[in-house]
């Protein structure tokens, strides 16, 4: 080992040791002595480490400052009304249709490039509504949009606002939108519906009205600076008023074979040995599920292998368990299974129902025939 690489060594424990103890100032402090006693020895970790130094948000940085002010509360209650998220974490790259992806693209360049904008009297897009069946990415596409626009993500509970005393909804709202329009962030309004929703409820009508024009002014007033993202699965329940207000409206569909495999190959690549051709099979029999129905189910697989300390490759048919497809598309799938080696004849014949010879005859190697190939 060369002594620049112990010395990394002693030193990420002795850093460990004190962000362990929440010590962030020391912390940074350690980290430039780092960046210095690395530049000979070690460039590449000291240039990375002044980079990053660089770039934290620290104690006057804008962003700290900014998300340091007083978050609102509901008077009564004292509850806080919004969640904020500073550096949204991805355990994997969301996959989104090629047009939700384009869209989503836009909505970044327009504000990357939003100086053109500017010159040419025009401004970016301010409001999106995002709709769409639950667990296809909505409330996830805003978390993205934030980390690519580098700004806090802001998340207004509309549950905290709305289960504040009658008369105070309106209130609450527009104080949470006010404390957002403050700011250079991406403020999401989750579950849109929830306002739409009430309206059968305990007959406030009165108030729901006054939350939907709190609403209304407060989209058509929003500032060019920050991004306002609406989410709902109930698009049929809110207000046209409402729907016509936003810039722009992006549905997300229901995945796709293709997305689907996609998914699966980010969500198995690191953990199952056949993740390849696992993904192409899933794929298959996966359709017309949601992405977090999926995961939820994979997550479930994993669990399993773990406490039965086995490979998750050996629990993974356990997902084609309620596949009810044609029966040319389970003779398909019983063949792809054998064909790319994932199960036995035997084990596929008893996944899928297949008879044993029909799976043979659909595998075995075809002879050749004279004059072609
Ligand atoms: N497009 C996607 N790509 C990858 N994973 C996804 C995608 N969409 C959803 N997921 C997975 O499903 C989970 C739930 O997604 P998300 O919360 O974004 O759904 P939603 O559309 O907001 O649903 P709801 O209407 O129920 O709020 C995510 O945390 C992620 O694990
Ligand atoms: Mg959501």
């Amino acid at each position: 080992m060369s002594s620049a690489e112990g010395k990394i060594e002693k030193d990420l424990v002795h850093l460990a040791r004190v962000a362990l103890s929440g010590r962030t100032q020391d912390v940074t402090a350690l980290l430039h002595r780092f960046a210095k006693s690395y530049r000979e020895n070690a460039p590449v970790v000291a240039t990375a480490i002044a980079a990053l130094l660089r770039e934290a948000p620290t104690r006057s940085s804008p962003l700290r400052r900014q998300t340091e002010a007083v978050l609102p509360v509901d008077v009564d209650t004292r509850f806080h009304l919004l969640r904020i998220e500073e550096n949204p974490l991805f355990e994997h790259e969301p996959v989104y249709a090629p047009e939700v992806k384009a869209a989503l693209e836009t909505i970044v360049a327009e504000r990357r490039g939003i100086a053109a904008l500017l010159d040419a009297g025009l401004e970016p897009s301010r409001t999106v509504l995002f709709t769409g069946e639950p667990g296809v990415g909505k409330t996830l596409a805003a978390r993205w949009l934030a980390r690519e626009l580098n700004r806090p993500l802001l998340i207004l509970d509309l549950a905290a606002v709305m289960s504040s005393y009658l008369g105070r909804t309106g209130t609450n709202l527009r104080h949470v939108l006010d404390y957002a329009k403050s700011l250079d962030c991406v403020l999401l309004l989750d579950e849109l519906d929830a306002i739409a929703k009430r309206r059968d409820d305990r007959g406030e009508i009165g108030e729901l009205k006054r939350l939907v024009t709190v609403l209304l002014q407060q989209i058509d007033d929003w500032p060019p600076k920050s991004l306002l993202v609406a989410a709902t699965n109930h698009a049929d329940l809110l207000d046209p008023a409402l729907w016509r207000r936003f810039d722009i409206t992006l549905q997300f569909p229901m995945p796709g074979h293709d997305a689907i495999e996609a998914h699966l190959r980010a969500v198995l690549g690191p953990v199952s040995e056949g993740s390849e051709a696992w993904s192409r099979v899933l794929a298959v029999a996966l359709e017309g599920r949601s992405f977090s129905d999926i995961d939820r189910d994979v997550k479930a697989v994993r669990r399993k292998a773990a406490l039965a300390g086995e490979a998750v490759d050996a629990h993974l048919p356990a997902l084609l368990q309620n596949y009810a497809g044609t029966k040319a598309a389970r003779i398909n799938l019983a063949a792809e299974l054998v064909g790319s080696g994932l199960l036995s004849q035997r084990a596929a014949h008893e996944l899928t129902g297949v008879a044993r010879e029909t799976i043979r005859a659909r595998t075995a190697p075809r002879p050749k025939v004279p004059g072609h190939g």
